[in-house]
């Protein structure tokens, strides 16, 4: 027989391969008939070969769903010899529970389910929330309540009240099933009667540890444990046949494992997961894209707000930045600032000019500004070449613009005028 493995491979799409592989350990499945309902009756069916009579295993998983801490929830075990059996399951909507099927050739051969959630229901007759259950006896672990991969945990119990040799069953929600195995069971005045077993677990495993005795399944009830880390890096105990949450799907078909709903466990399970995967990564998605624009808008207004303080009234008379400006479209050129530009002396002429011991040529004379066409020299031509060019004193007046500056964007859009009064450089006094 060949079984349908499920390997979910850790990526963010989540893709599940569906592989068909060689003869797994169950040489049978099992599937819930309904969703585990809270006072209904439970049905779970066999299909495949496997050997009669089987067995299944109900584990109350998790905390109770009463905040009082009320534990209502017995440990099933039920026999059967035909392909399906229905028993009322008296367990508490919200409460979580794990299923072990098992047949005549050995514990969990059947395989195990997930934790599977108790769906509510109307009826709720068969809880009696008033009072905790109790097992017939109890199963104690030393060191208490902890396990250690690769590590010596002595499990024991009380002789009273126990019916011939207890046995454990180790129960991996999802996972392995198997009896743990049990040797040199000896006495000690105070861990009671028991032996010791070195968890072949890996760490990080949630595991159920379930006391039997000849009275039946479940009689010393259970614990809940997750396997905890071997400090020493031990795992000289693990191999391939180890028990563990094997990647596979989890036995017992589809069924919800949590409030919500959400399915887990067969076939439908998968397309959950995906849906859940998927519904996700486009959340996750959205929010990312949302970060982003955060980010993008508040560099964006911190770059606006640093342009605002940088931002000054124009004043070119005094700016020095001025001169590091390219003139744009509404900066005056480059001669309408008033640094270069030398007003010269009204009584000028050639005679105060030859102080410095020669005349001045006539490229050294003080002229107009070079992009201003000089209108005597070039329309009078030689006729006056031979006169000594007097300027007129001249007064350039830059307008300041009053009031705030404007702003960024406008200013660029707007041409700004600018008026200068004209030069005059040419007519004689
Ligand atoms: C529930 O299961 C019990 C035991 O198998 C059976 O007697 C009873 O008729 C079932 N009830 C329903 C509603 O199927
Ligand atoms: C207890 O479990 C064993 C192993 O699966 C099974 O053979 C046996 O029938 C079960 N006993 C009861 C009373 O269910
Ligand atoms: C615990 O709470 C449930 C309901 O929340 C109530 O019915 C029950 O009586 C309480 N049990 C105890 C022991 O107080
Ligand atoms: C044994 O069982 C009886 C009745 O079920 C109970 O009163 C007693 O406390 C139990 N003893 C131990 C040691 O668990
Ligand atoms: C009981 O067995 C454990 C190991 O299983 C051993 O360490 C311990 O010494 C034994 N105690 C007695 C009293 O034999």
């Amino acid at each position: 027989m060949t079984g349908l493995v499920a390997l979910t491979v850790p990526s963010a799409t989540k893709v599940l391969l569906l592989l068909e592989l060689l003869p797994l350990t169950a040489a049978f499945s099992w599937t819930f008939q309904s969703a585990p309902t809270q006072c209904q009756n439970l049905s779970i069916s066999i299909s495949g070969g496997g050997t009669p009579p089987y067995s299944v295993l109900i584990i109350p998983s998790g905390s109770t769903p009463f905040t009082n801490g009320t534990e209502v929830r017995k440990i099933i075990s039920q026999q059967f010899s035909s392909n399906s059996v229905s028993f009322q399951l008296a367990y508490p909507a919200e409460s979580q529970l794990v299923a072990v099927v098992s047949d005549a050739t050995g514990f969990g051969t059947g395989g195990t389910s997930a934790e599977a959630e108790v769906v509510s229901s109307s009826d709720s007759s068969c809880i009696d929330a008033s009072k905790s259950v109790v097992p017939d006896w109890y199963l104690n672990l030393d060191p208490s309540n902890q396990l250690v991969q690769c590590t010596a945990t002595r499990i024991w119990w009380t002789s009273s009240n126990v019916s011939g040799n207890p046995f454990f069953f180790g129960v991996i929600p999802g996972g392995d099933s198997f009896v743990i195995p049990e040797s040199n069971v000896n006495t000690t005045s105070d861990t009671g009667t028991g032996f010791s077993w070195t968890p072949n677990v890996r760490e990080g495993t949630t595991m159920h540890i379930v006391g039997n005795d000849n009275n039946g399944n479940g009689t010393g009830g259970s614990s809940r444990l997750t396997v905890g880390q071997n400090l020493q890096n031990d795992n000289s105990c693990l191999n391939s046949n180890s028990p563990s949450s094997t990647a596979g799907t989890p036995a017992g078909g589809s069924y919800p494992t949590d409030t919500s709903g959400d399915s887990s466990g067969g076939s439908s399970t998968s397309s959950n997961t995906n849906v859940g995967a998927i519904v996700g990564g486009v959340v996750g998605g959205v929010l990312g894209l949302l970060a982003l624009l955060l980010i993008f808008y508040f560099i964006r207004r911190r770059t606006r707000q640093n342009r605002k303080n940088n931002e000054k009234p124009v004043d070119l008379l005094q700016s020095d930045e001025g001169d590091e400006r390219p003139n744009g479209p509404g900066e005056p050129p480059e001669y309408y600032r008033p640094d270069p530009f030398i007003v010269p002396d009204p009584t000028y002429d050639e005679s105060s000019a030859s102080a410095s011991g020669r005349p001045l040529s006539a490229s050294e004379r003080p002229t107009s500004r070079s992009g201003t066409p000089d209108i005597a020299s070039s329309s009078t031509g030689t006729k006056k070449t031979g006169a000594p060019r007097v300027l007129r004193p001249v007064n350039i007046i830059q307008h300041d613009d009053a009031g705030p500056s404007e702003v960024g964007g406008k200013k660029e859009e707007e041409p700004e005028t600018i008026e200068l009064p004209p030069a005059y450089t040419n007519i004689r006094k």
